[in-house]
This record gives C-alpha cells, structure tokens and sequence, in this order.
C-alpha cells in the first residue's frame, strides 16, 4: 500500500520529468529543488479543510492520512526504541501476520547508555534507521530519555539511566543518525513519565529548578543538537494539564524556549480534551480511546479530539484556522523531511551490519560489576564444565514488555550462545532454577518457545544444586523479565527484590559453588542480599537477538567488558530519594519530593553507601589516574579552562576506561548536589598504555537553573572538577575559580 502511494508520487516526480519538463515546471509543493517552506506555503494554500484536518490525526493505529488527491503520502510511524515493531492490523495492536516483518532487536536503551559511548549511539540510530526504513516507516517512536528516578519503573529498560548529562549526550547521535536516513525520531515521553501504573493520571509536583535540571535536559539535546523532528507528549499530566496538550511543556518551553520546529505526537490515547489539543501544541493525535496498549474504540478516527469536533468549532467560529495552519505547518514540515523526502536511502533489514551492531552495542554495554579472584572471565583452557542455571538463560526477552515488543529473525539466548562459543572441548549442564513466566506468544507474536514446567520449586533448586555441585564454574542467569510488573510498560515493580523465589536458589547455589557468577538479564537495579557470596556479578541488560553472543564473548573474555552503570543499584530502596523523600507512582499530584537529590545526588547527600553506584564498571584489565592538572586556575566570563589526566592501562590485556567529569561547586548560594556529572570519555588503552584524558570545562558546565530569573545561571567563586572510574570512585580533582 505504502509502496504504491509512494510510486505514485515517484511517479508522478518521473513522468512529469520524463516528459521533458523540468523540475521547474512541477508545482513547489512537489518541486523537491525548492525549500521545504516554500513547498509547504505551496501545499497549505492548496488544501481544503477538510485535508488538513485529515493530516493531524490518526487513520489507522499507526498511521495518519496523507493528501491523496494532491499526491502527499500518508504518514507511517512504527515503535519502537529498540528494534521496528512487527506490522499490526489496521486498527488493531496485534499483528498482521506478514512474512516479511522480522527484525533486528537491538540491546535495550540501558545498556546503549551503560556503553557511555556515543560512537554506539551513532551505530545504534544508523542501524535502526536503516531497518525502519526498509520497512517503509517514516517516524520512529523513539528513543525514550525519561530519567530513571525509581528501580521500580516498568519502563525504564527503555530509557537512558538517571542522570541528565549522560542521557543528553547518548540521545544526540542516535537521533541525527536515524534523521540522516529520512525517517524521524519521536522522543518520548515529553515529559516526567517516570513511573507506568497510572502513567494516564499521575501528576508529578517538581519545582522549575528540578524539571530544568534533572527532567528536561535530554529532550532539550535531543530537540536542539538532536534536531529531533517529533516529540512524543507523555500520558501523565503536569501541573494540571496532560502532557499531550500541555501550555507549559510545548508551547512555552519546547516550541518557545528551545524553537522546536517538528510536531508534537500524542502518546497513544494520551489526548483527553479538544480544545486544550487545539490550542495547548499539539499537532499530530494517535490512539485516543486506548489506553496504550490493550483496549481501543474501533475506527474511532473521526471523533478523534483534532478531527470532526475540532472541524466543528472551527465551523461554529469559536475557533479561527491560527492554530489549525501551525499544526499542519508541522505536519507538512514532518512529511517533507520523511515521506516527501525523495532523496533517501534505501535502509536494510537484519543485514549483517545490523546484526554485528547489535552485538557490539551489547558487548560494550554489558557491566562487570564484582570480579572477586578474577573468577572471570571463565578460562575454556582449565575449565572442563560449566553449570548453566536460570530461567533468563533460555527465555527470550524480545517479545513482551509493551510497546517495545519486537519480532525478531533471530533471538540468541545466553544458553545458546555459550554452548556455540564453548564448543565441544567444556561440558555444560543446564537447570532451569525456577520458572518465572512463561508467555511465549505476545500480541499474536510466537517466541515457539514453551516454557511451561510443573515442578516443584523444591525439585528445581534440587536439580540446580546438583547440576552446580558437578561443574568447576557456575553461571546462573536470572533477574527480572518482561511480564507485568516487571520490566514492562504499563505496570510497575512492587519491590526492589528479585521476583520468582530466586533469592532461595541463589542462596543454596552459594553453599555449594564458591565459583557462582550472577549474570542480572535485567533493565532495573535488583536487590542482591545474598552479595557477600557470590564471587562475580554481570550486568547483562536486555541485549536483543545477539544476546547470548554478546554475553558469552565477555563471559569467557574474547571482550573485555567496557561498560558502566547509568544508574545506582541501591542496596534497599528506602535508599533512593523517590521512595524516602518523594512518592512513586500513585494517581493525582505524585510528589517528586527528593527533588535534584536523583540517583547518586541523593547518595552524596545523604552519606548512603549503593550496592554498587552510578559510573561503576569494572574490567579485566586495571587502570590507573594520574594526577589531574588544570591549564589555569580561573576562568573567566566566556571562558573555559582545560582539565588533563593521565590514564594508564596498568594490567595485562587491553581495555576501555569511562573517566567521569564530576563538577562541585564549592560556594553555591543555593542549594546544590553535592557533584553532578559535566563530562566522559571512553580510553582504549594497551596493555600498558598511558593516554591523557582531556576535558574543556565552560560555563554552561558550572551552571543551575535559576527559577526566580528563570534562566541558567553560574555564580562566580570556587569550583572542583572531580575525575573518577565511577560516581563514588574519584581518583583526582583539582580546584579552580570563576571570576
Ligand atoms: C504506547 C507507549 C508509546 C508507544 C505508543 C504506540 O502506549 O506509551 O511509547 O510508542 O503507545 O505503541
């Protein structure tokens, strides 16, 4: 369908040529010589009402009409974050059942950001780009940067981990890289979507210091260095108007204050009142009378808020067409860059490049968290046996948890890819452990896994403790999964602890291994009591179809994992600001009372030790910090001064360091974190090798949002640039002053 409208239009661009009239003979609104503005002044003073009311709503569950009768195609979106959902039936959120929709998934949005590494970003956006548009899809409903404020959050697998500086810089590239191909992204969920059980009726309470400090700089990148050309609003409200259609959020901070020139999408069913969507920046309403993900109102299209209703109060006079002519403005300006864009790639879909990203994004993402005795990585030579225990060594992760579900050609799970990696020469016995859930088909998407097991939880521990007492290293792969109220849209966790009893099976694993490794297939931190017996832990993520590769290559040290947390793991989650000054994911005013005071903000101001902190990673190799030095000891307004540290690679093979920028200011007249992330860069270093590390401090970087002058403010006086391996592992700083 989408290809014929397409080849319409191409043909029309060709016949026009082919009958030897220039370009210049074609109308501007199809002249692809002429500016996009001048083509949409074109295109808006030839359509009627009724077209332009057509263009601002949904058609079909993932698409929005075109102007057939003036050859614009229709506008196609597709989900998600991750990898190109599967095509779904016209007005339906299942599948369609085609042939020819499988996909790359791609590692979940934690782990790209743990590879704090915006080379991957780009290869990332690049990848999924290309996939989406070869599936014809002109808007990517991703990536999500809401900032990870509780462990509990059902979505969080899905964003960039809890600080604003590292979500910023890791949304840039992997919004210009998709743009790059014609295809737009659609950063969600614009804004404060950061808890999923009642996402639709929450309304988060935080002050303008706290929503410019923590909330909004990611979108801000991604829209103004992003050059994002659509916005997805959140379903939530704030301060008492829906995200959707939200004054304050779109018109004054988005489109005011940061010159979006793209549209603003609803989340789907996010749109609950007419005229708010009229006049409060929302131009393109998808989904209404859903709830996202299940339910809907069958082709319910016309009585959509920006469809008849709005038509009708533009009839009655109440409303002129101002408000009508930006949005569809917009939408135009959406559709040159995207359908209109005659000049794109191709794209591909799960070609080898795709695949091979996928595992690299995943092989730098992936954390050593502990490595007691360097019990990693496992060593094939001495190692005869390897005990493989867990359900999230064999579950495939693609499918489920919202939105974000994929099809996929290929899923390789941890199991899977160690015995290909391992081959013959190491003995690897399998027990399940526990059984968690076992869905396997998921919005008519089929895993063909069938995981139903009536054991006993008593039988499964004895089997996984005999399989572990027979093998010389013991893997055991648990965690959480996609199923409600775990890592899944539209229900949040009910605690920090593992779910499935699998407390108990790591506990009598320890008492008989003392070469237990606990690989966390997860996109939250988990509590992990039993720590103080398990030797070695892996962060493994959610990592996509190249999953099992990806975690075996570092497992059994072919990579040297490279990647740090983008978020605390809290020892308990009276430990983190949502859950002992805020309140998390609760119906009306839900206040964010911890305030800046998010991830390790809240460690250093209250003196709390994490489980493991924000920037923690380990590697097989060590690295050491030299002394930092500073290339002047003031900077002035306009300045910036440069800060040099000498990295060396001090063990035996080569590895990535993540050297983290933390800047403190010393003499705030307000209330500040005690240091906030300013800077990163990622070293590969020989064995051996010393690099030095260079980062250009400026103003911008010394900066708080001033909410009484309502702008970004740095206060003269003394600052420290802090430079450290992790948030609570500074290895030098150096003190300077700004004049
Ligand atoms: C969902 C999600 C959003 C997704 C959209 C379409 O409810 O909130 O992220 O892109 O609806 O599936």
């Amino acid at each position: 369908m989408k290809l014929l409208k397409l080849s319409i239009v191409v043909g029309a661009l060709f016949c026009m040529a082919s009958c030897c009239c220039k370009s210049s003979d074609l109308p501007d609104y199809l002249n692809p010589e002429k500016d996009i503005e001048v083509r949409i002044d074109d295109a808006m003073a030839r359509m009627t009402l009724d077209e332009k009311i057509a263009i601002i709503h949904a058609q079909s569950k993932f698409s929005s009409a075109g102007v057939p009768r003036l050859g614009i195609p229709e506008l196609w979106t597709t989900d998600g974050p991750h990898g190109i959902r599967p095509e779904v039936l016209w007005d339906e959120w299942v599948q369609a059942g085609w042939t020819n929709d499988r996909c790359v998934a791609f590692p979940a949005l934690t782990a790209l950001a743990a590879t704090w590494n915006t080379e991957m970003s780009a290869l990332y956006g690049k990848s999924i780009g290309e996939e989406a548009r070869y599936r014809e899809k002109d808007v990517l409903l991703g990536p999500g940067v809401n900032i990870y404020r509780s462990p509990l959050n059902g979505r969080n697998f899905e964003y960039m981990g809890e600080d604003p500086y590292l979500a910023s810089r890791m949304v840039v590239p992997y919004v210009q890289q998709v743009q790059k191909i014609g295809v737009a992204s659609c950063v969600k969920h614009y804004a404060l979507n950061n808890a999923e059980t009642y996402r639709h009726t929450t309304d988060p309470v935080v002050d303008d210091r706290t929503l410019y400090e923590i909330y909004l700089p990611a979108f801000k990148a991604a829209v103004i260095e992003g050059g994002a050309w659509s916005i997805m609003g959140a379903y939530n409200l704030f301060r008492g108007e829906h995200a959707c259609h939200n004054d304050l959020l779109l018109n004054k901070i988005l489109k005011g204050e940061w010159g979006f020139d793209g549209a603003v999408i609803s989340d789907w069913g996010g749109t609950h009142n007419t005229r708010e969507a009229i006049t409060n920046g929302l131009d393109l309403e998808f989904g209404t009378w859903t709830d996202g993900l299940t339910m809907g109102k069958t082709n319910s299209y016309d009585i959509y808020h920006l469809a008849n209703p709005y038509k009708e109060l533009i009839n009655s006079g109440e409303f002129t067409t101002k408000e009508l002519d930006d949005k569809v403005r917009r939408v135009l300006r959406l559709m040159y860059r995207t359908s209109m864009n005659t000049d794109k790639p191709m794209g591909s879909l799960v070609s080898d490049a795709h695949i091979e990203a996928a595992y690299t994004i995943g092989t730098e993402g992936i954390v050593l968290l502990k490595n007691e005795n360097n019990i990693l990585p496992i060593n094939l030579e001495t190692t005869k046996s390897i005990a493989v225990i867990g359900e999230n060594a064999i579950k495939m992760m693609t499918i489920g948890g919202g939105s974000s579900s994929l099809k996929v050609k290929k899923e390789v799970s941890p199991l899977e890819g160690l015995r290909k990696r391992v081959g013959e020469g190491v003995e690897i016995l399998y027990a399940r452990g526990y059984v968690g859930d076992t869905t396997s088909v998921y919005k008519r998407v089929d895993s063909g896994q069938r995981l139903a097991d009536d054991r006993s939880e008593k039988e499964l521990i004895a089997e996984a403790v005999d399989v572990a007492k027979r093998a010389d290293v013991v893997l055991y792969f648990g965690g959480l999964n996609k199923a409600k109220k775990q890592d899944c849209e539209g229900t949040d966790r009910e605690g920090l602890g593992l779910p499935y009893s699998q407390d108990k099976l790591i506990t009598a694993l320890t008492e008989v291994t003392d070469k237990l490794i606990f690989v966390n297939i997860s996109g939250n931190a988990v509590a992990m009591p039993w720590i103080d017996s398990v030797p070695a832990i892996v962060q493994g993520w959610y990592l996509g179809s190249e999953a099992g590769n990806a975690l075996a290559a570092v497992l059994v040290g072919d990579v040297n994992p490279s990647g740090k947390l983008p978020f605390t793991f809290p020892v308990k989650l009276e430990d983190t600001g949502a859950h002992s000054m805020g309140e998390f994911s609760k119906d009306g005013e839900e206040n964010y009372g911890e305030g800046l005071l998010v991830g390790y903000r809240w460690n250093d101001a209250k003196d709390v030790a994490p489980l493991f902190a924000f920037g923690h990673g380990l590697s097989y190799t060590t690295f050491e910090y030299g002394e930092a030095s500073i290339n002047r000891k003031s900077m002035r307004e306009g300045g910036r001064v440069t800060i040099t540290v000498p990295v060396t690679n001090t063990g035996s093979r080569a590895g990535k360091e993540i050297v983290q920028l933390y800047i403190a200011d010393k003499e705030a007249s307000v209330m500040r974190p005690e240091k906030e992330l300013k800077g990163f860069a990622k070293v590969e270093l020989a064995a051996g090798e010393t690099k030095s590390v260079k980062f250009e401090i400026e103003k911008e970087a010394l900066s708080f949002f001033d909410d009484k002058q309502h702008c970004w403010v740095a206060e003269p006086g003394e600052f420290e640039a802090l430079i450290g391996a992790a948030s609570d592992d500074i290895r030098t700083s150096v003190i300077f002053t700004l004049k």
